[in-house]
């Protein structure tokens, strides 16, 4: 168990740069998240802080040691990857034997680690299988069980939930959390999944383009995001963003170019803006859940028309249009409305973000 610290971490391959002035710190048994799209650099960070690759600058320390300069077996970490990588003429008792095997690990207190691991997860009756005979989701336990058997100060798991159904997935999620708890081993996971990000870690550091967008607890990045992209990734359906300037008058308001989106600035928010240099560049975002939908008889309220309905069982998703912007508003079920129906709609002020459109930073 120990602390990652990973300060300003640049990594290039040739001209592209994959991962960007990265400095970020894991605590002491702590789950941190690394979540981004495809390419974003996460799989880069993992191999760097694995000494998989060697960073092109910066520094990488695990606990009080900086290992820049250590081949990965001294680091003292596990990796588990999205493909498993067993190997299939082993069983499973000896697939997570191997790495005690190589370190010569006496016999009796190999055997005692295999079997404390595969208790925590479940797969004593397995361990006399080769991997061919197990199931997918079996196969990435017998993975975790070699990761866990090493008793490393640090796991580093790189999408190891991707190759299973969505049933198993949800349930190895729970399993994983469980265990990392159990062990107090410090996790750098990482996925482009955000429910997985968001049900599974203490912290979540969002990246794209190679560069670190927002690092918080799973609620600090839905509900303050730092960033514009950091609001697109996180929320399903994700946040309405509509292109706005501001307009001063007695009430002074949030307007997009059709005239038709308005937002009422409360006096604090109106305060944060006047004097902005981005107020004739923002966007507007709010949540499919924070936008409330009124009968159109209503005087308050943004006028709209539903588009089109989606039933989600737990609520509803409508599409309602506003000039040529479609919002996203999620109801609960008791709520029905018919497609042509014409409504209001109440932004929830406490819950409305502004971003400025030329850095995507969040002014609020
Ligand atoms: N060995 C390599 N040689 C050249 N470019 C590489 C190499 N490895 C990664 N890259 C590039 O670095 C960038 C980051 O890749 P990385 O694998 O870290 O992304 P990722 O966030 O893990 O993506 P994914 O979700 O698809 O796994 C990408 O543009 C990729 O093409
Ligand atoms: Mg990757």
């Amino acid at each position: 168990m120990a602390e990652v610290r990973i300060e300003n971490l640049h990594k290039a391959f040739g001209d592209s740069v994959a991962v960007q002035d990265l400095s970020l710190a894991v605590a002491d048994g702590e789950f941190l998240t690394l979540l981004g799209p495809s390419g974003c650099g996460k799989t880069t960070t993992l191999r760097c802080i694995a000494g998989l690759e060697r960073q092109s600058s910066g520094d990488i320390r695990i606990g009080h040691r900086v290992v820049n300069n250590l081949p990965p077996g001294e680091r003292d970490v596990a990796m588990v990857f999205q493909l498993y990588a067993l190997y299939p003429h082993l069983t499973a008792y000896e697939n997570m034997a191997f790495p005690l095997r190589t370190q010569k690990v006496p016999k009796a207190e190999v055997d005692e680690r295999v079997r404390e691991a595969a208790g925590l997860l479940s797969i004593e009756h397995l361990l006399s299988r080769k991997p061919g005979k197990l199931s997918g989701g079996e196969q990435q336990r017998v993975a975790l069980g070699r990761a866990m058997v090493r008793r490393p100060q640090v796991f580093l798991m790189d999408e190891p939930l991707t190759n299973l159904d969505p049933r198993l997935r949800t349930e190895m999620r729970v399993e994983i959390k469980r265990l990392q708890r159990t062990l107090r081993t410090t996790m750098v996971y990482v996925t482009h999944d955000q429910t997985e990000a968001l049900s599974m870690s203490q912290r979540i550091a969002v990246m794209n383009r190679g560069v670190l967008q927002q690092v918080g607890s799973p609620l600090d990045v839905y509900n303050r995001p730092a960033t514009l992209f950091v609001a697109s990734a996180i929320g399903s359906p994700p946040m309405n963003l509509i292109d706005c300037e501001l307009v001063e008058g007695e009430q002074p308001v949030l307007c997009d170019r059709t005239g038709r989106f308005e937002y009422h600035l409360p006096p604090p928010q109106h305060h944060k803006l006047e004097t902005h240099p981005a107020r004739q560049q923002l966007v507007y975002g709010i949540r499919p859940e924070d936008i409330q939908i009124q009968p159109g008889g209503e005087r308050e309220g943004l006028p709209s028309e539903v588009r089109a309905r989606e039933a989600l069982g737990d609520g509803t998703v409508y599409d309602l249009q506003v000039g040529e912007k479609i919002f996203k508003a999620k109801t609960p079920p008791a709520l029905r409305l018919g497609v042509g129906e014409r409504v209001r709609l109440v932004f929830n002020p406490s819950r409305s973000h502004v971003f400025a459109a030329k850095t995507g930073a969040a002014i609020f």
